[in-house]
């Protein structure tokens, strides 16, 4: 298939990155790997017998890092796309805002858990408030969501960018979470509008 001009840049730009080199060096399915690393490096959450969902996992870069230090624990994936297979990991490939979905996942940990991260972003569409939105409100659905499944002190890692609707949902992780603070790591692209949100459940719950 030909190539279009700005799809060209994009794949030179990809392969001049120092984070997609050291992927492909280390053996990781995504660049977006070091994301994860760094916000384990500031945040310190994913333990040896954690119980973490990974949302938005495919190609698998963030569940190839939990699978590499969560060993006494459950770790469960979803995407809409297919993900190849990660030692330790039960993978359901299928559209998160699904309610019967969030009722398996439930189901499949049998109870509350640690950690919940979401890398999760729609597709785009060429018109960035657009994608900023529908990202967002993918968010929205994660923070909705975590606060029924995490245990106390729980934590939810997700990503969201930084668009019109931003203070919406730092809002709304202040309403339902304890600690909420903004991240963004250095192999997240400075020219992305993304971020990434840290909250830890309140005590009471
Ligand atoms: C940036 S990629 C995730 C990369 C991943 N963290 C890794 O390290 O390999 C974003 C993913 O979100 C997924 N996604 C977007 N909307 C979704 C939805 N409604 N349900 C499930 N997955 C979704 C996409 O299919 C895509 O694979």
């Amino acid at each position: 298939m030909k190539k279009n001009k700005s799809s060209k840049s994009w794949i030179i730009k990809q392969h001049r990155d120092p984070f997609f080199k050291k992927s492909k060096t280390l053996g990781y399915r995504s660049r977006s790997a070091f994301k994860l690393i760094e916000l384990n490096e500031k945040f310190k959450f994913i333990k040896n017998n954690s119980n973490l969902l990974d949302i938005g996992s495919s190609p698998g870069g963030w569940s190839q890092i939990a699978s590499s230090i969560i060993k006494n624990g459950k770790i469960v994936a979803v995407d809409k796309k297919p993900m190849k297979e990660v030692k330790n990991v039960i993978f359901f490939q299928k559209d998160f805002t699904d309610n019967e979905l969030q009722k398996e996942i439930k189901k499949t940990f049998g109870g509350k858990i640690d950690i919940v991260v979401s890398d999760m972003a729609s597709e785009t569409t060429g018109n960035k408030s657009l994608d900023c939105i529908r990202t967002n409100l993918l968010c929205s659905e994660v923070i909705n969501f975590s606060i029924s499944i995490l245990k106390q002190r729980g934590i939810l890692v997700s990503k969201v960018f930084m668009g019109e609707d931003f203070l919406e949902i730092r809002e709304l992780a202040k309403k339902k979470f304890k600690n909420v603070e903004f991240y963004k790591p250095k192999s997240s692209r400075s020219e992305s509008k993304e971020t990434y949100i840290h909250c830890e459940t309140l005590n009471t719950l």
